[in-house]
């Protein structure tokens, strides 16, 4: 089935396209086909849509159709749109180029890019004896058939206490075990979001809880994060109260990617609003054992749930490691058997070995995140002194905690940046990525999870193509190379 896109909603994808760096070098019809290309390569404009027409085009552009026209034409030349007469045209790719079609950007092949799109760390060097020890355990549940679909019990048992231990008492009965944090929202949304339905989310917030809200067609509305204060507690609570959103979705701890800690009050606030408005509430803790500088941690957001609203979804991928795929759900046991239900439709159960992994980490938690803590401290301060040296004109808070730091750049360059970063190898996630409609611009994420002399590199390499942007280079037209 073909979808269209109408005027008014490309020219909100396309943002401030006219006002991109270099820009007065070139052409608007140009222009406007760089940033359509643009679109298509992180995957925010789909395949296979049809294209508006151009006077409609025109018309919510405030551009002249000559414009569009021309630019048009320089997309079916470059071979990014196919045109029929009487039927209109359609987005494409050059053959054997590949798009983004969600917002993960993967890690790729070529070892000589310094990747900055991906928010995640190496394993811990506890991942190898953990997987040889599991093994030894294995031979206690060779005799069985192997699906367990919510989890292990000694697994769910670990998770629980994790809980438990930080306020919130728990039981196994209420932990499902998932394919990470990414499988345990999918099927909460599965469960509690009708097709059409509205929700609520961060702005920004993570890619790909996008991709699996709008993999259900879910009607997004978003609640603007500040990027030096972070959550303005009567605007969300607002929010809630006016839009009634069937399930809202926050990052309370190290928000991705701001990096805020929500304040304790505001949780409470939260939990009662989500309440009186009949939301489900999921917050997602996957940076919550990454506190870097923080006294106390606020308690978790379960703790303030008198009236089951609230669904929390964590996992091991980020101060252990992503390649275990290793995620829960914390909610009220009929739930977690509702969402184990569901889960045999997408995939039986969580791969044995790798849980026996999982225990076996877990019994090592506090020796393995105070040593990931070190070493995000370090990294974020090579980040922040390479960023003081090479780009002083970027601003940012100071993540207390997480992966990630949200620098406000010196204009609305995110994407021209990390086009032209790709050429000089480093792949970046552009502000865009992590907003509905073309907008943050202005913003770009920076992981600190590589090397120290990495992420200095990676910060010079910017700088020089920042430097670039402003003598007038325009980036050339190139598919990124390998996204997920
Ligand atoms: C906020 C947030 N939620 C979920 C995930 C996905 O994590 P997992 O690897 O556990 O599926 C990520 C990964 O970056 C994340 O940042």
């Amino acid at each position: 089935m073909t979808t269209t896109i109408r005027g008014g909603q490309l020219a909100r994808l396309l943002g401030q396209w006219h006002s991109l760096p270099g820009r007065h070098r070139s052409p608007d019809y140009a222009a406007l086909a760089g940033a359509v290309r643009g679109l298509l390569s992180d995957g925010r404009l789909p395949l296979g849509v049809r294209m508006p027409a151009e006077r409609e085009l025109a018309e919510s552009l405030g551009i002249s159709r000559t414009t569009v026209s021309a630019a048009y034409r320089a997309l079916r030349e470059s071979d990014h749109l196919t045109s029929r007469r009487g039927a209109g045209s359609w987005t494409t790719l050059p053959s054997g180029h590949r798009v983004a079609t969600s917002g993960l950007w993967a890690a790729g092949d070529d070892l000589d890019m310094i990747d900055l799109g991906v928010a995640a760390s190496g394993a811990p060097l506890e991942l190898v004896p953990a997987a040889r020890a599991a093994a030894d355990d294995l031979p206690r549940y060779l005799g069985t058939a192997g699906y367990h679909p919510t989890g292990l019990v000694e697994l769910r048992e670990a998770v629980a206490e994790l809980y438990t231990g930080r306020g919130v008492t728990t039981s196994p009965e209420q932990i499902l075990i998932t394919a990470g944090t990414q499988q345990a929202l999918d099927l909460v949304v599965r469960l509690c979001v009708p097709p059409g339905s509205p929700v609520l989310v961060e702005a920004p917030t993570y890619p790909n809880a996008l991709a699996a809200l709008s993999s259900r067609r879910a009607r997004i509305n978003t609640h603007g994060i500040d990027p030096a204060f972070g959550w303005d507690g009567e605007m969300l609570l607002g929010a809630l109260r006016q839009t009634k959103p069937r399930l809202t979705y926050v990052i309370p701890e190290f928000h991705n990617p701001t990096g805020h800690l929500m304040a304790a009050d505001l949780r409470e606030r939260l939990v009662a609003t989500a309440h009186s408005a009949g939301t489900e509430l999921v917050v997602d803790e996957s940076f919550v054992d990454l506190a870097l500088d923080v006294d106390e941690m606020p308690p978790p957001v379960a703790v303030f749930d008198r009236h089951s609203r609230v669904v929390s979804i964590g996992g091991m991928s980020k101060a252990y490691w992503g390649g275990l795929r290793i995620g829960w759900v914390r909610a009220s046991a009929p739930l977690v058997q509702r969402l184990a239900a569901i889960r045999v439709g997408v995939d039986l159960a969580s791969p044995v070995l790798e849980q026996l992994v999982a225990v076996r980490l877990l019994r090592q938690s506090s020796q393995i995140v105070a040593a990931r803590r070190a070493q995000l401290r370090d990294r974020r301060a090579a980040l922040i002194a390479a960023l003081g040296e090479h780009l002083p004109e970027w601003t940012f808070a100071m993540p207390p905690g997480g992966l990630t730091l949200w620098a406000e750049l010196d204009g609305p360059i995110s994407s021209a940046l990390a086009r032209a970063a790709e050429d000089v190898g480093v792949r970046l996630a552009p502000g865009p990525r992590f907003g509905l409609d073309g907008t943050m611009e202005r913003f770009l994420r920076l992981p600190f999870t590589l090397a120290p002399d990495d992420l200095a590199e990676a910060v010079r390499r910017i700088a020089s193509v920042r430097h670039d942007l402003d003598r007038g280079a325009r980036p050339e037209w190139r598919t990124p190379s390998v996204i997920a």
